[in-house]
């Protein structure tokens, strides 16, 4: 057992994954959602994902091992005394700040308080603490129970000894570490990956080639587990846009900028999985019935 406590904020996608991950390692976790259905929906996500690995051999608990190490809460007030603070709420910059700012009052005064940012510089968000010394990126990637590593992020504010105790935790996740010195926005994973999602929209968008097959290109000509539309409907088409909305109001760069399909999608509800359309459409059990009619 871990003695560590692991605060996890935000239950989503990559909470749910994070808390399940620590949990697996034997971590006290306390998970905080926004709502109690959120937080109902995680707990469900997380049994299924352990009782698979479970089943596979790939980890020795069982599912219900795993839960036992999870608490859910509703107010973030509950999650004073964490060692090991993980905040993973909506890409936008204020909100990310202010749960930062709530974190460093609650949280032991020799806790880490990381950020899994996308995009957003790490320095940014601890500038809304007075412990920019203890923050940090703590970048996961999804599927976060499936994914064997993580970048973890320093800023010029950052100690060497929160750093190297971040590394050490991910490393107990069983996961590799990508050391990341310089906080620029979109870290490495997303400053490589994203333009060459920005990239198959834009040849969507032209017309040159359909999703099924900018997909298979990448899959089998790039050796790619999944295609850029079908990693972007696992990840959600919102996520990938506030992702790229908030790195190109950093940067600038014109290789961020959201493509307009995108835009519209979003705007259209079409976000991925979770909604049952995004670049495919998906029934009821979540298996692919086909690709999305883009909106006008
Ligand atoms: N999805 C991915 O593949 C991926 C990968 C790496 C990093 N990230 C980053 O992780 C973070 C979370 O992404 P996700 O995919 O889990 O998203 P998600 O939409 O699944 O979950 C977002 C979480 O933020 C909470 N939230 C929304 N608005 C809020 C508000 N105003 N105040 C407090 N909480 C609020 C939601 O309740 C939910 O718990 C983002 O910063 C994202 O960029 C995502």
């Amino acid at each position: 057992m871990n003695s560590d406590l692991v605060v996890v904020v935000g239950a989503g996608l990559m909470g749910q994954g994070i808390a399940q991950c620590a949990a697996q390692a034997g971590y006290r976790v306390l998970l905080w959602g926004l709502s109690a259905q959120e937080l109902e929906r995680a707990l469900d996500n997380i049994a299924g994902s352990a009782t698979k690995l479970h089943a596979k051999g790939r980890i020795p608990d069982t599912s219900a091992a795993v839960l036992a190490r999870i608490t859910p809460v509703l107010d973030l007030e509950q999650c004073a005394g964490g060692d090991i603070c993980i905040e993973t709420v909506v890409e936008d910059l204020g909100v990310k700040q202010g749960v930062f700012r709530t974190l460093e009052r609650l949280a032991l005064p020799s806790a880490i308080l990381a950020s899994n940012t996308s995009t957003i510089p790490i320095g940014k968000i601890a500038a809304a603490t007075s412990c920019p010394q203890r923050c940090l990126g703590m970048h996961f990637t999804s599927p976060v129970p499936l994914m064997p590593v993580a970048e973890v992020i320093r800023s010029t504010a950052t100690t060497d000894a929160a750093f190297e105790r971040a590394v050490a935790f991910v490393r107990t996740l069983g996961k590799e570490v990508i050391h990341v010195h310089k906080d620029v926005a979109g870290f490495v994973f997303n400053r490589i990956n994203l333009p060459g999602n920005v990239e198959a929209i834009r040849l969507v968008e032209a017309k040159v080639a359909s999703v099924p097959d900018i997909d298979k290109a990448m899959r089998l000509g790039f050796g790619r587990p999944m295609g850029p539309f079908e990693t972007a409907d696992m990840v959600g088409l919102d996520t990938g846009f506030n992702a790229l909305a908030a790195l190109y109001a950093e940067t600038g760069e014109e290789k961020f900028r959201p493509p307009e399909l995108l835009r519209r999608k979003v705007a259209a509800g079409q976000l991925g999985r979770k909604s049952g359309c995004g670049w495919y459409v998906y029934d009821a059990a979540g298996s692919r019935t086909g690709v999305a009619e883009q909106p006008d």
